[in-house]
């Protein structure tokens, strides 16, 4: 095939300056694109250029392609059943999406690296407007940065206690501080005064989970804290929602959910799951919402497998 008569001009152009162009094999699936699909890629390779990206390949284009499709799609709100709603954006953008006083726990788990510290002094500022008087913010933290934490959250919220976290078989080691780790904290701030439940301060994670999120935690763990810290029918929120394990856990237990994350994966994934949960639980007679299946969804749902587990699949 004659390659370049095949690729549209503003295709050749776009991707003239990038591996791309140097690439036969991408050149090749790209020449068999149909020519909106080529325009799709050329507009695509133009954003990420101007975002400072390599289009390094056409896998990388589509991806990206794929996630400005999801982007679009979810807009900035989806609000999907009367029990949860995922909020697509960053918390400091959208954290207006939550009334004032209306939520009874947060339970959450920013990422670790030093460059999102600053997400958990956000998260602070967020909880001390909308926890209920007496809520409870329980976050995973770095042991590393406990000090830094504890300060700038203190600012917003009374520090109440910190809890471990003990996953079976994590054992790493810090070699910087001479440590080889076997939990994990979970610091706990309320709103004012804590007057609820008795709380046993150690948590058991029942398994590593990566299989959502890549700094995901298990649903068992998530559950010991869920319980622990909520009631049913009390409105719980997790701002770093992640690969959507506590909106899973929120849900299946009866309790209504917030969710938030900046990126559009993490949103699409778990609405994927929550769409799964659903309709598993609305065959066992035990609804909670039933998601209808169009031929448009139907094609990035979930397939829920033999032993309930859920197997995603990309469009
Ligand atoms: C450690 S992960 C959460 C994992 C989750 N607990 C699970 O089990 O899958 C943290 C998430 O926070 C999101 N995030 C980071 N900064 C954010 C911000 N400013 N606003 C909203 N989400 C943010 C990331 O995109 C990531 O998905």
């Amino acid at each position: 095939m004659q390659i370049a008569t095949k690729l549209a001009p503003e295709v050749k152009e776009a991707i003239r300056e990038t591996p791309l162009a140097d690439t036969k094999r991408d050149l090749l699936r790209l020449a068999r694109l149909d020519t909106e699909e080529q325009r799709q890629v050329a507009e695509t390779v133009k954003t990420m250029i101007e975002r400072g990206e390599v289009p390094k390949d056409l896998d990388t284009v589509k991806r990206e392609l794929h996630h400005q499709k999801i982007a679009q799609k979810l807009q900035t709100v989806t609000e999907e059943s009367p029990q949860w709603k995922l909020v697509c954006g960053d918390l400091a953008d959208v954290e207006h999406e939550i009334e004032d006083a209306s939520v009874d726990a947060i339970i959450t788990d920013p990422p670790y690296p030093k460059e999102y510290l600053h997400t958990f002094e956000l998260v602070a500022k967020v909880a001390a407007r909308v926890l209920k008087p007496g809520g409870s913010l329980v976050t995973f933290v770095p042991h590393r940065y406990l000090p830094q934490i504890l300060e700038c959250m203190s600012r917003y919220l009374d520090y109440h206690w910190i809890l471990a976290y003990v996953q079976p078989g994590a054992s790493a080691r810090i070699w910087d501080r001479y440590v080889h780790v076997g939990w994990k904290p979970v610091l706990w701030f309320t709103k004012g005064r804590y007057d609820k439940q008795m709380v046993y301060d150690v948590l058991y994670s029942d398994k590593r989970d990566k299989a959502y999120h890549e700094w995901g935690q298990s649903e068992g763990g998530t559950e010991e804290l869920v319980t622990r810290f909520s009631q049913p029918g009390d409105l719980v929120l997790d701002p770093f929602l992640g690969g959507g394990t506590t909106a899973v856990v929120c849900v299946r237990s009866g309790r209504r959910f917030i969710g938030i994350d900046v990126d559009p994966t993490a949103i699409e994934k778990t609405r994927m799951r929550l769409a799964g949960l659903a309709n598993r639980q609305d065959g066992e007679n035990n609804a909670l919402i039933r998601v209808e299946e169009t031929p448009e969804n139907r094609e990035e749902m979930v397939s829920v497998g033999a032993a309930g587990e859920l197997r995603l699949f990309s469009v």
